[in-house]
């Protein structure tokens, strides 16, 4: 069975609804306060968790999180544990015994624009090149998927090119998507699959999607995949090996209204490496993108993520009518 390892940041999200977004030394009354799990890649294995669960064992894969936690005895560590495991493996996380918080998320989710707006603080020591090297030993296999959120991209650099000497069975993944952040172009170069968010495509002054994958094709020329989400414009992904680019709009549901778009991208990329992992042999590049845009579209009309792997099941038919491999 195939071992995905996830290596990102766990956050605690507190998420306030307002019906617009405030002005700056404004009084706004919120319409609803919730708190919940967060973090791109706790995110994607959320959804790939509930996907797997829908799958045939043979189309199955292990999941792991490597991120930082606060202490083990701390509330928040031992939360995020139950809410994860046995499902998703975390024993691998790396926990600072001296602090109790995790890092923290506090959001503005405006009704009326659908906006999501982030502040987050996090005060947890950074993972090593030497605790990840740690990790790797104990996982101790020679073939895995490792999915990198694109963050401290130097260490990032440093853990991707370790993989890379210790065998060449390994496949690389790594999420693009802070817009400017530095180090993130030399990630995608020494990625095999990239994921690149809209607000980075279009801050390296990208036009669309389609120009986005097509042109760091050209720069990061080892990944054999990009794939670039566009919000409502759907997502493109360029297979370098056949050189198809494909385009998937966005899979709106009917009645379709955004409720929460909070971890949208992280749910397409479970989507897409749902498909890359578990239906690599079987689904078509087309069918993939098929999948993910529409679990996107349907977290975007729901809030939080549960329930997602219900769309497996919903879109069965849609998924035969694409032609697959
Ligand atoms: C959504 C998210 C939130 C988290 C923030 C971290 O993609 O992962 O859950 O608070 O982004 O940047």
């Amino acid at each position: 069975m195939m071992l995905l390892v996830a290596v990102g940041a766990c956050y605690i999200d507190t998420i306030l609804t307002t019906p617009h977004y405030p002005g700056e030394d404004d009084k706004l009354r919120a319409s609803r306060i919730s708190r919940r799990r967060g973090g791109n890649c706790p995110n994607s294995l959320e959804v790939l968790q509930q996907l797997m669960a829908e799958s045939a064992p043979a189309s199955q894969a292990r999941l792991n999180l490597v991120a930082i936690l606060p202490a083990r005895s701390s509330v928040a560590s031992q939360q995020i544990r139950s809410a994860f495991e046995p499902h998703v493996s975390l024993r691998h996380c790396i926990y600072r015994a001296e602090f109790e918080e995790p890092a923290s998320s506090y959001i503005i989710k405006s009704q009326s624009s659908g906006s999501r707006t982030i502040v987050n603080y996090n005060e947890l020591p950074e993972m090593t090149l030497e605790e990840f090297i740690g990790i790797v030993d104990q996982l101790n296999t020679k073939s895995a998927w490792f999915h990198f959120e694109g963050r401290i991209p130097d260490v990032t650099l440093e853990c991707i090119r370790y993989l890379r000497r210790l065998s060449s069975d390994i496949r690389i993944s790594v999420e693009i998507e802070k817009p400017g952040r530095e180090g993130l172009q030399e990630l995608a170069k020494d990625a095999d699959v990239v994921f690149y968010s809209k607000a980075w495509a279009q801050n390296e002054g990208y036009k669309s999607a389609e120009d986005c994958v097509q042109k760091q094709s050209e720069l990061a020329h080892n990944a054999s995949l990009h794939c670039c989400t566009w919000g409502q414009g759907g997502a493109v992904a360029h297979d370098i090996t056949t050189g198809n680019i494909v385009h998937s709009p966005a899979q709106i549901p009917s009645g379709f209204q955004v409720v929460d778009t909070i971890g949208a991208g992280d749910t397409f990329i479970a989507g897409m490496l749902y498909g890359l992992l578990c239906n690599g042999d079987t689904w078509s590049l087309p069918q993939k993108l098929a999948l993910a845009n529409r679990l996107a579209a349907t977290k975007v009309a729901q809030e939080g993520f549960a329930g997602l792997g219900r769309v497996l099941k919903e879109c069965s038919h849609a998924l035969e009518s694409i032609p697959g491999q």
